[in-house]
């Protein structure tokens, strides 16, 4: 079984994080449908430092959802520790350092995935979070800045000698942001160079796939990110149900747990509705549900449409 740091995952299938989507409430899902782990979204450590009301609502967790990994991103060392330090009054399991965010909002201040092309930076975020830190942390890297510098074995090591306690790797490069195919050979080269844990990530569709990744590259787990989106079954075996009822039900378990932790639903009703068309996704009639959701002007009208269709 997957363990990181001293705490052991009870599957090694982990939620990758999700901007917009790997909130409490889907968090809370993953969990009861086999994830080991769940990562949250990306957390800005400005944001943090800075007190920012809406950072500060990304932190809502609670102990159902155990263990939880929060993941940080940010380019400024000191800012960087700062917020690791804050986040640990929150008491998360993890703390993820983001180093593969292609999104230009992101790269443009030298964080995310533009740190894949400065490792002496990176090892001073590192440093700063690990230093800073009172939990096991994690970074998430990708296969480098693109084709012609591959440098994801450098990082790994790199984050092993700093203390780091896994290392999640997607496939992809900076430059490839979400195109053609995760290489998961560079993978299982990390993993033949690494005494830490493993996590490898790229283009998983289902639960087996993620098993068979793990037999094939050595990796120790599997993040799963596009795969989960309205398909939190994707981490059982059984997977998603074949029955539009069975999905109706979890979109209402989702609603309700949106409504139980989530303060305002109203204020934030644009990603609920984007995130609860995707159940529909393939089922006779989904582009009527999904426009109906669409055209649902507050959260309380959103609910009672899907309740009636439970
Ligand atoms: C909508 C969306 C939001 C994402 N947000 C984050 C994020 O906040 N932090 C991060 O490190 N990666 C983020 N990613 C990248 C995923 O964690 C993952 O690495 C990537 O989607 C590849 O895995 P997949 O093929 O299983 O989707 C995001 C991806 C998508 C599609």
């Amino acid at each position: 079984m997957l363990s990181i740091g001293s705490i052991s995952l009870s599957s090694p299938l982990v939620l990758a994080p999700l901007a917009g989507y790997s909130d409490l409430p889907f968090r809370l899902l993953c969990r009861q449908f086999g994830a080991g782990l769940c990562v949250s979204e990306m957390i800005s450590s400005h944001g943090l430092v800075y007190g920012q009301p809406k950072t500060i609502s990304m932190l809502a967790s609670c102990d159902d959802e155990r263990p939880v990994s929060f993941q940080l991103f940010g380019a400024d060392p000191a800012i960087m520790g700062e917020a690791a330090a804050i986040l640990a009054s929150y008491d998360p399991d993890f703390i993820d350092i983001n180093m593969g965010c292609p999104v230009r909002k992101v790269t443009k201040r030298g964080a995310g995935a533009a740190l894949m092309t400065d490792i002496g930076l990176a090892e001073q975020i590192t440093k700063a979070v690990v230093d800073r830190s009172s939990c096991p942390v994690t970074v998430k890297i990708r296969s480098g800045p693109d084709s012609r510098s591959i440098c994801a074995v450098d990082f790994t090591t790199m984050a092993q000698t700093n203390g780091v306690s896994a290392v999640c790797v997607h496939g992809r490069t900076w430059k490839q942001g979400f195109s053609g195919q995760a290489d998961w050979s560079i993978i299982k080269d990390i993993k033949n160079s690494a005494a830490i844990p493993i996590l490898g990530n790229g283009d998983v569709q289902t639960c087996e796939q993620a098993l068979a990744r793990i037999r094939e590259s050595g990796c120790d787990g599997v993040l799963i990110g596009r795969a989960a989106i309205g398909n939190p079954w994707v981490f059982s075996e059984r997977g998603r149900p074949e029955g539009i009822a069975e999905v109706t039900a979890v979109v209402n378990q989702h609603l309700e747990l949106i409504a139980n932790h989530i303060k305002e639903p109203n204020r934030c009703l644009g990603s609920i509705k984007n995130h609860l068309g995707k159940y529909f996704k393939g089922f006779p009639g989904s582009s009527k549900v999904r426009k109906e959701i669409f055209e649902k002007q507050d959260f309380i009208s959103l609910r009672s449409y899907l309740q009636a269709m439970a």
